[in-house]
C-alpha cells in the first residue's frame, strides 16, 4: 500500500500511503515543484495534475512556498528552508536535479532526490519515506561537502539554516493553526488561531524543545471541528532548538517549513563532511482533529516508540513527598507502602547522590550520597526487587552545580564564553555534551550506575536551558565550529540513551525537562514515556492532557496522583488514568482510607490501561475544565471511559453523552451489567451518564464497556 512511483516521462514522483498522496514534479527549469499533498489520488489522477502556474512578476508571488526546499538564492523572498553561505561569501544557491532513487524497505518505501549546487560543491539529497500503516510522510536532508580539501573548492560551505522539509497547503478559502503554547507547570495548552498573511514562527531557542512550544503545527480551513474537516500537520522529530515557519501569502496559498537549529547559529561544513537533519513528518487526515490525534497516536506507536507493544507499569516517584530528603530508611519505607497499593515501579528521585541535599550542590558527583545511603545503593534496589518491584533512579546527566567535585576537576566543561558571565539558574550550568569527553564520562557514569544496581528504569531530566553557549576550544582553534553544540548537544543525548538502551536492553528511561519541556518524536524514538508537567494539580491537567494529546499518544504520558489535594482522591486519580498512572503522594501522611482507595483504583486502572495505553482516543464533551468532559479509548472489544465534571456550576448538565469509535452493529455492555446496546444507540442517542456522576463539584467516573461476542 505505501509505495514511491516515478513518472519519467513527466518527471512526477508520487509517494503513497493508505489515505494519502504527496507528489513532486520537476518542472523545465529543473526546479523541484510540490504537487499535491492530501487525499489519496489514483496514478491517472496523479498524471493529470498541473499544479499552480509557477510564473513571477517583479512584485508577484514569489517561486518558493510550493517547493519542497526552497532556498536562499534565485527570484525568491519568502522563509528559505535551505540557506548558505559557499566559498568567497557567495550567499545565493542554484541547486539542480542530479538523479533519483527509489528504495523498497522493510514495511514501506523511500525516495531520495539528489540535487546539487550549479557551481559549488554541495550535494543535496532530499529523502522522503512512507510506511505501511501510517499516512505520515517522513521527510529529511542530507547535505554534503563534495570538495577536497586543499583543492579550490576545498574551503567550508557555512550552513546558517538546514530544514527538514518545506510543505506546501493547497489552496484553502481560509487557512487556520493549531499549536501549542505554555510555560513550566502549565505545558501543551491549545492555541487556536487564524493564520494572519505573513509569517507565524514558533521555536525553542532553549537547546531543548521547549516549556513554551512544541514542534507541531495544524492547518486546516477554519472550519474542521473534532470530528469533521481536512486537517494539515506537521511535525519535527527533534529535541533540540527548532523552528516552524507557517507562511500565508495575500494571494493565496500557505506552506510551512520546519527544521532544526534557530537564527543565527551556523554549521560549518567541511570538504567530505555531511549533515543529516533529523525526520520532518507531514500527515494529512480527514475526519477532524480527533483524527488527526488518532494517526499521529497510531504513528508514534508503530514507527517511533522502541518497545511499543509493552505496556507501562504504575509508577512511584518519591519527589513530591520528600523532595531532596532521602536516605535509604526513608525510601525503604516509602516503598513498602507503594507496594502494597500494587506499584510495579519505584522511583527514586532526586537527592541521592554526592553532597545533593538541596539544588545548590552535588550535580555532577553521580555517587551515592554516604551519609544518607552509607552502603550504596544496592540495599535499596535489592528491597525494592524483594517488594516485587523494579527500581528506578532519577538522574540530570547534562548539567553540574559549581559547587560539585565535577566542577571543581573540569571548570571547562561547562558551555562559556571568555571573558562572559556564567549565569546559573537553579544553581545550575550546562556540561557542554557536545564534547567527546563529557559524552563518555557520561555513559561510563550512567552504565555503571544501571548495571551494577539492576536499574530498569531511568527519569533523564533537565533543569535549565542552554545560555552563554560557548566552546572556547572550538572557537580558538581557527575551526569556528563552536555552533556546532546546539545539534551536536542533543545528537550526544541521543547517542548516550542508545548506547545505554543497547547495553541494558531491559533499561527503559521517562524523558524529563522540568516537567514537559523535551517530549517530542525524537526523544519518543529512545525513551518509553514523558514526564508531562511538574503541575499535578487534577484540574489543571485536564488541559495540559488535552494539548498533549493533539500529537502524542496516552501511551507515553506519565500522569501521577499527588498530594496537590484540590479534587479529591478518586478525582485526581481518574485523571491520572487518561495516561501512564503514577503515584507521587506522601504515602506516610495517606490515611488507610486514602490508601483502600488507592490500592481499589490502581487495580482498576491496571484493569483498563491497556485500552488506554493502546488504544485508540476520543476527546469528547466539552473542553476539558468548561463543563462535562470525557476521554474514550478503544482497543479491541474493550472501551474504558474516564468521565469528569469539576464543577457542577449553572451550566447545562447532560444526561447523555455520545460516544464515537464503536461498531455500529455490534452490541455492548458494561462490564458491572446492565442492558446490552448497540454501537449505534451509543453513538448516536448516547450513553447514560447523569446517574453515574455523583453531585456536586469534582464529580468522575470510570465506565467499561465490551464488545459482546
Ligand atoms: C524537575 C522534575 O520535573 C521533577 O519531577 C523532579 O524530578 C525535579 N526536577 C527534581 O529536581
Amino acid at each position: 500500500m505505501a509505495c514511491v512511483v516515478v513518472d519519467r516521462e513527466r518527471r512526477v514522483w508520487t509517494l503513497s500511503t493508505e489515505h494519502t498522496t504527496y507528489a513532486l514534479h520537476a518542472a523545465g527549469d529543473d526546479k523541484l515543484v510540490q504537487l499535491h499533498w492530501g487525499a489519496r489520488l489514483t496514478s491517472a489522477e496523479t498524471a493529470r495534475l498541473t499544479g499552480p502556474p509557477f510564473t513571477t512578476a517583479p512584485y508577484g508571488l514569489p517561486l518558493d512556498l510550493e517547493e519542497p526546499l526552497p532556498v536562499d538564492g534565485g527570484l525568491r523572498w519568502g522563509v528559505p528552508s535551505l540557506q548558505v553561505t559557499f566559498p568567497g561569501g557567495v550567499r545565493s544557491l542554484e541547486l539542480v536535479l542530479t538523479g533519483d532513487e527509489v528504495v523498497q524497505e522493510d514495511g514501506g518505501a523511500r525516495l531520495d532526490l539528489v540535487l546539487a549546487d550549479r557551481h559549488f560543491p554541495l550535494r543535496v539529497v532530499l529523502h522522503h519515506r512512507v510506511h505501511e500503516g501510517s499516512d505520515v510522510i517522513e521527510r529529511w536532508v542530507t547535505l554534503r561537502h563534495t570538495g577536497t580539501e586543499g583543492e579550490p573548492s576545498g574551503e567550508p560551505v557555512l550552513v546558517h539554516r538546514a530544514d527538514s522539509g518545506n510543505w506546501l497547503l493547497p489552496e484553502l478559502t481560509d487557512y487556520r493553526c493549531s499549536s501549542i503554547t505554555g510555560a513550566w507547570a502549565a505545558e501543551t495548552q491549545l492555541q487556536r488561531v487564524p493564520l494572519p498573511a505573513g509569517e507565524f514562527t514558533l521555536t525553542s531557542r532553549h537547546g531543548l524543545t521547549g516549556h513554551h512550544a512544541n514542534p507541531w503545527i495544524m492547518v486546516d480551513d477554519g472550519t474542521a471541528t473534532e470530528e469533521h474537516g481536512e486537517v494539515w500537520s506537521v511535525a519535527l522529530a527533534w529535541s533540540g532548538t527548532w523552528r516552524l515557519t507557517a507562511q500565508r501569502r495575500f494571494e493565496g496559498r500557505a506552506a510551512v517549513t520546519a527544521g532544526f537549529g534557530h537564527d543565527g547559529v551556523t554549521w560549518r561544513l567541511a570538504p567530505g563532511e555531511e549533515l543529516s537533519t533529523p525526520p520532518v513528518l507531514g500527515l494529512h487526515t480527514d475526519g477532524g482533529f480527533g483524527a488527526a490525534s488518532r494517526a499521529w497516536h497510531r504513528h508514534g506507536r508503530a514507527r517511533v516508540l522502541p518497545h511499543p507493544a509493552e505496556t507501562r507499569p504504575v509508577l512511584y516517584n518519591s519527589w513530591e513527598a520528600v523532595e531532596f530528603d532521602i536516605d535509604e530508611a526513608g525510601q525503604i519505607a516509602l516503598a513498602q507502602k507503594a507496594a502494597d497499593l500494587g506499584v510495579e515501579l519505584f522511583v527514586m528521585d532526586d537527592g541521592w547522590f554526592g553532597g545533593r541535599t538541596d539544588s545548590t550542590a552535588g550535580l555532577g558527583d553521580w555517587w551515592p550520597n554516604p551519609e544518607r545511603f552509607p552502603h550504596g545503593l544496592r540495599p535499596l534496589a535489592d528491597k525494592v526487587r524483594t517488594l516485587g518491584m523494579e527500581f528506578g533512579v532519577w538522574v540530570e546527566p547534562e548539567m553540574v552545580n559549581p559547587d560539585s567535585e565535577l566542577y571543581r576537576a573540569h571548570p571547562d566543561w561547562v558551555l562559556h564564553h571568555p571573558h562572559r558571565r556564567r549565569d546559573e539558574l537553579r544553581t545550575q550550568l550546562v556540561l557542554n555534551f557536545a564534547r567527546d569527553d563529557v559524552r563518555e564520562w557520561a555513559f561510563g557514569w550512567l552504565d555503571r550506575l544501571v548495571g551494577d544496581h539492576g536499574v530498569t528504569f531511568l527519569k533523564w531530566d533537565m533543569n535549565r536551558a542552554l545560555s552563554q553557549a560557548g566552546w572556547p576550544e572550538r572557537a580558538r582553534s581557527g575551526d569556528g565550529d563552536q555552533d556546532r553544540l546546539w545539534i551536536d548537544h542533543t545528537r550526544n543525548v541521543y547517542a548516550v540513551m542508545d548506547r545505554l538502551r543497547a547495553r541494558h536492553p531491559a533499561l527503559r528511561i521517562e524523558s524529563c525537562a522540568g516537567g514537559g519541556g523535551r517530549v517530542d518524536f525524537g526523544v519518543l524514538a529512545r525513551t518509553d514515556e514523558v514526564w508531562t508537567s511538574d503541575n499535578t494539580d487534577a484540574f489543571h491537567r485536564q488541559s495540559i492532557q488535552h494539548g498533549f494529546s493533539q500529537v502524542y499518544p496516552a501511551g507515553v504520558m506519565a500522569a501521577w496522583v499527588t498530594d496537590a489535594a484540590r479534587a479529591p482522591l478518586e478525582y485526581r486519580f481518574h485523571v491520572a488514568m487518561a495516561g501512564v498512572l503514577g503515584i507521587g503522594g506522601d504515602l506516610n501522611a495517606w490515611t488507610p482510607q486514602q490508601l483502600d482507595t488507592a490500592r481499589r483504583l490502581v487495580a482498576e486502572y491496571q484493569g483498563i490501561r491497556t485500552v488506554v495505553q493502546h488504544g485508540e482516543q476520543y476527546r469528547l464533551g466539552a473542553e476539558p475544565g468548561r463543563g462535562l468532559s470525557a476521554v474514550q479509548y478503544v482497543h479491541g472489544d474493550e472501551v474504558a471511559l474516564l468521565l469528569y465534571r469539576p464543577g457542577a456550576g449553572v451550566g447545562p448538565s447532560p444526561g447523555v453523552l455520545r460516544l464515537a469509535g464503536l461498531d455500529p452493529d455490534a452490541r455492548y455492555r458494561e462490564d458491572d451489567g446492565g442492558p446490552d446496546l448497540s454501537g449505534r444507540t451509543l453513538m448516536r442517542a448516547g450513553l447514560p451518564i447523569r446517574d453515574r456522576l455523583p453531585a456536586g463539584d469534582w464529580a468522575s467516573a470510570l465506565v467499561r464497556l465490551r464488545r459482546l461476542p
